[in-house]
């Protein structure tokens, strides 16, 4: 891999002089045109820039692409299989109602993602903590965290891969 390389939802990125200094949410949404990571604040407050980096959860409006070189991202775009298949996640946001305008949603399936890697039985409170600096106006949260609990139960009663499609 080039030093200024980037893999973004499996494949890999050669980055420019410019593109080292401008955010990971500017690369994901100007560059690529992954229009699925949202933002909300650009100051680190809201969570809607949620992506995976190395497996772990970054925001990716105060991230300078020079930062990830080496990296392995995830994005939303990343989650379901190739064939279209939602990821177990997206499936049980879908399926609890936790959509309703949806800005919040790519950052919220990506902080769930990173808690169910780690810990894929967590208890309400758990998820509640795991969430909380992903904000949303619309939900009230209950359905949410029953989201992320369904995905969970799914994910190991149905033997579902916790993977995110592109690395599968
Ligand atoms: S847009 Fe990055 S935290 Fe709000
Ligand atoms: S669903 Fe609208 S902000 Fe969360």
């Amino acid at each position: 891999m080039n030093k200024n390389s980037v893999t973004i939802n499996g494949k890999e990125y050669t980055l420019s002089d410019e593109q080292l200094d401008i955010t990971l949410l500017t690369y994901l949404r100007e560059v690529l045109v992954l229009t699925g990571t949202k933002n909300g604040c650009e100051k680190g407050l809201c969570g809607s820039c949620t992506v995976i980096a190395d497996n772990k959860a970054v925001r990716s409006c105060r991230m300078a692409m020079s930062k990830m070189t080496g990296k392995s991202i995830v994005t939303i775009e990343g989650m379901e299989s190739p064939d279209g298949t939602l990821h177990p996640i997206q499936k049980a946001f879908l399926d609890s109602g936790a959509v309703q305008c949806g800005f919040c949603t790519p950052g919220m399936v990506m902080s769930a993602y990173v808690l169910l890697l780690s810990n894929p039985e967590p208890d309400r409170e758990t998820v509640r903590k795991a969430m909380r600096g992903n904000l949303c106006r619309c939900t009230g949260y209950q359905q949410i965290i029953d989201a992320v609990e369904l995905a969970a139960k799914r994910i190991k009663d149905q033997n579902l891969s916790i993977l995110a499609g592109c690395l599968s």
